[in-house]
């Protein structure tokens, strides 16, 4: 049976309070379509306003620290994710490895906290250009899945996105067949990693993502949702993403 889809928009460090108004048009039209979850990881100033001005929306963090509190300067732990009124956390975007060098055994660690404060996971990976012209794709995603992948994983709490790197905000997108080798690849990988339960954990797939080619990429098998980025700030773009899905 097909998984529910998902569809998640990755604000990234865009959106003052005047957006607002943006997430309450995206919530209402996502909420004509019960069919499929939708979710909005605004930047952590937004959580707890967008929280509040629409309560019955899936509202989610770009990260989160590992340990429960301590010495770390501008960092946020899961329970203080949790009480911003978040319900969930992107870990390990590309963005974050790259930037802040982010490693696998880091983003393990934070979903192991984000899981332990009754939050969702939506655990990046994706390949380099380089590594895929080197045809190292599969075997690179692969290794960040079993390096990231936290213990006690089930699909009530964990999301995996698949987002090539040089597909984030270049407006290039993978063939189809890539996308779809890409994906069952890591359905196997997960059920080698977690037995049973691997075929209802959702597999995002994100990367340029728009309204144009959304409902091919989301009709691509093992391909349970959308990681969108620019084409989620606001609900003319986002809007025909979640009705592709729906
Ligand atoms: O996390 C979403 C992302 O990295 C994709 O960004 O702008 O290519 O949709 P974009």
């Amino acid at each position: 049976m097909a998984n529910r889809k998902f569809i998640v928009g990755n604000w990234k460090m865009n959106g003052l309070h005047d957006q607002l108004s943006d997430i309450g048009d995206i919530a209402a039209i996502a909420s004509e379509h019960k069919d499929i979850d939708v979710a909005i990881c605004p930047p952590t100033t937004l959580i707890a306003p967008a929280a509040e001005k629409v309560p019955d929306f899936m509202i989610g963090a770009q990260d989160c620290h590992s340990a429960a509190n301590g010495a770390h300067t501008g960092c946020l732990s899961a329970d203080m994710i949790r009480e911003t009124g978040a319900l969930l956390s992107i870990l390990g975007h590309s963005e974050r490895r790259a930037d802040q060098h982010e490693t696998d055994a880091d983003v393990k660690a934070k979903a192991e906290a984000v899981h332990a404060a009754g939050l969702g996971a939506i655990i990046c990976v994706g390949e380099t250009e380089a590594e895929r012209d080197d045809g190292k794709a599969v075997e690179v995603v692969c290794g960040q899945l079993e390096g990231s992948f936290p213990e006690e994983p089930s699909a009530d709490w964990l999301t995996i996105a698949y987002e090539p790197v040089w597909a984030i905000g270049t407006g290039r997108v993978p063939e189809t067949s890539d996308v779809e080798e890409m994906h069952a690849a890591i359905r196997n990988k997960l059920g080698k990693l977690m037995g049973d339960g691997a075929d209802a954990v959702r597999i995002l797939y994100g990367g340029s993502m728009n309204g144009g080619n959304a409902a091919a990429l989301l009709a691509v098998p093992n391909v349970d949702g959308g990681l969108v980025g620019g084409a989620s700030l606001t609900a003319e773009k986002f809007g025909p993403i979640i009705e592709a899905a729906a």
